[in-house]
């Protein structure tokens, strides 16, 4: 049985005092109220990683950042390691986001960097793929999606490879109400399950966790969810209020 996720991506949103609130009321409604079969993870900013981790640290919601820096340490102005992240007692981080690969020219090549350095820090990677509206239009969804695994993720290990979950979040869908079909996400996660399978052998391929992401609210999770190679949501938009989420993780 593979592990099922929603994870919030709070993306640029939220002051301290909010977000801690806000984590609190997340904490506190898991604990009365288990999350079931699901895994419940938070993707702050940076600054409430600290506090977030002291609030939850007693509950069953997971903690995680949203990106990290390309280099272990040093003199690198503005930016925060995976170490630094794990430090905090988080033990997720989000790598790929396609907001990050289109805004700050992330490629697959600093992906990878981020990723292994993620991985060596002990943080497990959300990895994210997907293509946008052009390519799917132009027909090479397909072949976007098997050049980021192969060139952002598939230098690790097999080993290694137990450290990721993977979230394919088609470009389009993301914040604009547009979602994905249940079938057409469950035709590209069987897509991405089958290039895992190829590449490291079915036993990680079967236990891979593969999120959908792109608009998903409590209105369509139950269906998307329902399909066999979606595991979970990364969740925007909807992951801010706390009625849409943790309907969202009800959802299974
Ligand atoms: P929305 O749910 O707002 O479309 O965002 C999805 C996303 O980018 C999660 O990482």
């Amino acid at each position: 049985m593979r592990k099922k996720i929603v994870a919030g991506n709070w993306k640029m949103n939220m002051d301290l005092a909010e977000g801690l609130k806000f984590t609190a009321s997340i904490d506190k409604y898991f604990k009365d109220k288990p999350s079931g079969k699901a895994q419940v993870i938070l993707c702050t900013p940076f600054i409430h990683l600290a506090g977030a981790s002291d609030i939850l640290k007693h509950g069953k919601v997971a903690l995680g950042a949203q990106n990290c820096a390309s280099e272990a340490s040093g003199a690198y102005t503005g930016e925060v390691s995976a170490w630094m992240i794990k430090s905090t007692g988080a033990e997720y981080v989000i790598i790929g986001h396609s907001e990050r690969r289109t805004y700050y020219h992330e490629d697959d090549k600093l992906l990878s960097k981020k990723t292994l350095l993620a991985i060596n820090s002990g943080l497990k990677v959300i990895f994210c793929i997907g293509e946008s509206l052009n390519e799917r239009e132009s027909g090479k969804h397909f072949l976007i999606v098997k050049r980021q695994l192969e060139e952002g993720l598939f230098t690790l290990t097999e080993n290694q490879m137990d450290m990721i979950v993977l979230a394919y979040e088609p470009v389009w869908a993301i914040g604009t109400g547009l979602t994905a079909s249940p079938e057409q996400a469950q035709e590209m996660h069987k897509y991405i399950r089958d290039l895992v399978k190829e590449k490291y052998g079915n036993e990680c391929a079967k236990k891979m966790p593969i999120l959908y992401g792109g608009s998903c609210k409590p209105s369509n999770a139950a269906e998307i969810f329902s399909k066999p190679d979606v595991d979970g949501g990364l969740i925007g938009g909807a992951a801010l209020k706390k009625e849409d989420f943790t309907a969202i993780v009800e959802a299974f």
